[in-house]
């Protein structure tokens, strides 16, 4: 029997009062669409364009193990210029160069902050370092001050014989592997020279005899990189629901504790190296403890206590040690992955530097090819996909939307890297040669390729990075020919990434060598 949509309505109900009914619940319907809607905000404003949230989580359930590769997909939906909820907070994605324009040139400043999370509250005393403090006056002092005596270009150049050293030991034991023909865990070796470099320009020392350093770093890059569900729905916070606050003040304690010990060290001269002709920037920082980090700034002056010291090393080691190593780690992966790349690489090495000697750092600039390797692998595998959130301080419209003040900011580079409109169509396939005529360099004036984002949150330290990356890349393709091990194909490398405070491979990059230069 079928049945009308009237025969549950009460008989006697009249027909006026049943339009008023639906008048009434139609527009009761509307509201609720209206204000729930992804694309209006409470005032009606409009969003931009994005999945609907759910109640309390918003969309964090569609983020999945790698977020970057689930937000490329809704943004071929709702476009380049998206809004999504992560729990509490609203969020804008972006995913092109010209949306990347507008957030991060045009308004540059109402994005310029971050948001503040719980692993800064611990590592960094709530923010009293650089990369995860809000946007303001000891911010700006601070990266000044971190510029002017550790990241700047005459700073990067007086590390030249620290890198020397370090990548003629890598060669070393390279070699040593490479005679009785065993694999080496090439992952392992690159993270422990950068290791290694990254120390002894820090501390002015290796750091392998303190036992307790590495597990503890391991566990701030880790608990850094987590998602966090009290970084977005505060109300759950007290429950440490998956646990990371206890992990979070334990591992802040330790580290904290550590550089304590270290700092009585240096002040009371204990185990300086003195072998090393540099001032380290822990020392230098030491040196300066209980004194103004900007003493010509008589309005506002900012006294260097150990907590910032403690800061901004935490920060340090949290920005180098692995971020440089995950990109030599890729490059090599796609080298091995296309040995024509590997041919004509050792190509150029070998017409520049000759199979007689090692690669000097003079020898760098000459090597186009090289860094049209570099910048296509940081298309393909940009270490900080979504870069470091960012978050406005005011309300603004961007593009005719609406974007509330608060909001976080991710820059999907990795989607942007993909993009056959940017890219064409074999945006997929690792092709160095496309930047041939291409003038695209890292700095972040091309909105199509910024692996170190750009403004006024770029990276500092991108210099240092890209000579360490030269050099070990450059010196480890001239040095040795490279296979695979058990036979097994380029076609069958592993390509999973693991996401995290970097994305690298997932599994460790094991290869065979064999040592080619004639001396
Ligand atoms: C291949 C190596 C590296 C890559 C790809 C890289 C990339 C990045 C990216 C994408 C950001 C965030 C930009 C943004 O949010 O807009 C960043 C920030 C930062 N990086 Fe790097 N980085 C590298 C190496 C380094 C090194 C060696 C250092 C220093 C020793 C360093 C120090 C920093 C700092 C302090 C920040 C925070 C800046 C701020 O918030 O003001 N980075 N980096």
């Amino acid at each position: 029997m079928a049945i009308s949509y009237c025969d549950w309505l009460p008989s006697q109900m009249s027909s006026s009062t049943l339009t008023l009914l639906f008048v009434l619940l139609g527009t009761l319907c509307s509201f609720i669409y209206f204000f729930s809607s992804p694309n209006r905000n409470k005032n009606g404003r409009k969003l931009p364009p994005g999945p609907a949230p759910l109640p309390i989580i918003g969309n964090i359930h569609m983020l999945g193990n790698l977020p970057h590769q689930s937000l490329h997909y809704l943004a071929k939906k709702y476009g380049p210029i998206m809004s999504i909820m992560l729990g509490k907070v609203p969020t804008i994605v972006v995913s092109s160069p010209e949306a990347a324009e507008l957030f991060l040139k045009v308004h540059d400043v109402v994005f310029a902050s971050r948001p503040k999370v719980q692993s800064a509250k611990y590592f960094t005393y709530g923010g009293k370092a650089l990369a995860f403090t809000q946007y303001g006056s000891y911010w700006r002092t601070v990266r000044k001050w971190c510029i002017l005596h550790f990241l700047s270009a005459s700073e990067v150049e007086c590390f030249a014989p620290i890198r020397k050293a370090e990548v003629g030991l890598l060669v070393e034991s390279v070699r040593k592997v490479a005679a009785v023909g065993e694999t080496i865990n090439l992952s392992l070796a690159v993270a422990k020279v950068l290791e290694e470099m990254m120390s002894k320009v820090l501390f002015g020392r290796s750091m392998d005899d303190k036992i307790d350093f590495k597990p503890l770093v391991d566990e701030a890059l880790h608990l850094s990189g987590v998602f966090n569900l009290s970084d977005y729905v505060p109300f759950l916070a007290p429950l440490d629901l998956q646990g990371y606050t206890r992990r979070l003040k334990k591992a802040s304690s330790g580290l904290h504790e550590f550089f304590d010990k270290m700092i009585d060290e240096y002040q009371q001269g204990i185990n300086m190296d003195d072998q090393n002709p540099y001032r380290s920037f822990f020392q230098l920082m030491v040196s300066m403890l209980d004194t103004p980090i900007n003493p010509n700034d008589e309005d506002q002056p900012y006294i260097f206590g150990r907590e910032n010291i403690k800061a901004i090393m935490v920060d340090m080691v949290a920005a180098s040690f692995d971020t440089t190593s995950t990109t030599i780690e890729w490059t090599f992966t796609e080298l091995l992955k296309h040995p024509r790349v590997m041919v004509a690489l050792q190509k150029e090495l070998e017409s520049v530097v000759g199979r007689n000697r090692m690669v000097e750092e003079s020898d760098l600039p000459k090597l186009a090819y090289l860094d049209m390797v570099i910048k296509e692998s940081f298309r393909l595998h940009p270490v900080a996909p979504l870069l470091i959130p960012h978050e406005s301080t005011e309300d603004v419209t961007v593009n005719g939307y609406f974007i509330p003040k608060k909001s976080r900011l991710l820059v999907n580079t990795w989607s942007m890297g993909r993009n056959p409109k940017i890219w064409s169509s074999n945006a997929e396939e690792f092709f160095p040669e496309r930047f041939k005529d291409r003038k695209i360099d890292l700095r972040g004036h091309d909105f199509e390729l910024i692996p170190f984002g750009t403004g006024r949150r770029g990276c500092p330290g991108m210099q240092l990075a890209l000579v360490n990356m030269r050099i070990i890349l450059a010196q480890l393709a001239h040095c040795f020919d490279w296979e695979l091990p058990d036979g097994m194909l380029p076609n069958e490398l592993d390509m999973t990434e693991k996401f995290g405070l970097s994305l690298p491979r997932a599994n460790r990059l094991l290869v065979k060598s064999t040592y080619r230069l004639i001396a």
